[in-house]
């Protein structure tokens, strides 16, 4: 039996990379997106896109998130690893933040992880065994300027995802995130788009990562893999650090 994974945002990025990692290890592999035709494109990438499933989802929805789960119950009767991916960043200070700014990056970014969380326990707690990752960032730890309702939304989701192992390992379900560096995505790529210009500024993420370079969403994917599997076992409410050493150092290099 395969398992099945829903990742959301895999339309595109790291998501994306996710789950083509899953596809071609043999699990199935449901890309839900608010971008339905980005969803159906990373399916298409697949060597066998009949086995698996492309899904509209607004991950910041309950009602969109509820029949997202459904269909895919409907269609396997299981799901056994739940990726928290998907998610959106806007650069400005908090004071210049809209309220509505602020609650679409929460909700987009924290409230998606109790919403499809939600959604998805009763059936991995009657399967009595399921994996749920979920995607923080460096900004959960440490901080630049200007990126307050960023920061606060990954803040929460460590903070959410040591709950969830609490409340939930005991029960057979092992939470935990994965904390990326870097990573070549449309999100960097437009979060970096001003300035000295994307090249110059990838050049900059990769002088500030000891590793020495930017990562590629397989690099996360990699680890999320690990993370969904019996190798990560003993493995509950760790933020797995996957990023180039970045948060590692005190000061950044100098030339
Ligand atoms: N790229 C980086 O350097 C980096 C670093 C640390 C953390 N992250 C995190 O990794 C995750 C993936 O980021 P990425 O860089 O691959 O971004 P990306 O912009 O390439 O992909 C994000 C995907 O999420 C989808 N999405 C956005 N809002 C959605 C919604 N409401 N419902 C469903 N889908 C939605 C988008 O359509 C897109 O396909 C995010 O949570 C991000 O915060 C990224």
């Amino acid at each position: 039996m395969t398992r099945v994974i829903i990742i959301t945002g895999a339309g595109s990025g790291i998501g994306q990379g996710t789950a083509l990692t899953f596809a071609e290890r043999g699990d199935t592999v449901v890309a839900a997106d608010i971008d339905v035709t980005a969803a159906q494109h990373t399916i298409s990438r697949t060597s066998e896109p009949t086995a698996h499933m492309a899904v509209h989802c607004d991950v910041s929805d309950e009602l969109s998130v509820q029949q997202m789960v459904a269909s895919v119950r409907a269609r396997y009767g299981r799901i056994d690893v739940l990726v928290n991916n998907a998610g959106i960043l806007i650069s400005k200070p908090l004071h210049l933040t809209s309220w509505s700014e602020w609650q679409r990056i929460l909700n987009t970014n924290l409230g998606s992880v109790y919403l499809c969380s939600a959604a998805v326990l009763p059936t991995m707690l009657k399967q009595q065994t399921g994996a749920i990752i979920n995607i923080a960032s460096p900004h959960s730890f440490a901080t630049t300027t200007n990126i307050a309702a960023y920061a606060a939304s990954k803040g929460g989701v460590v903070a959410l995802t040591r709950q969830m192992a609490m409340d939930y390992g005991r029960l057979g379900i092992r939470t935990n995130c994965v904390v990326p560096g870097a990573i070549d995505t449309a999100m960097l790529r437009s979060d970096i788009a001003h300035g000295d210009g994307v090249e110059a500024s990838l050049a900059g993420w990769a002088r500030v990562q000891p590793i020495g370079r930017v990562g590629q969403p397989a690099d996360i994917a990699n680890v999320i893999y690990w993370l969904a599997g019996p190798d990560a076992a003993f493995v509950l409410g760790a933020a797995i650090h996957a990023d180039g050493g970045m948060l590692a150092q005190l000061t950044p290099p100098t030339e």
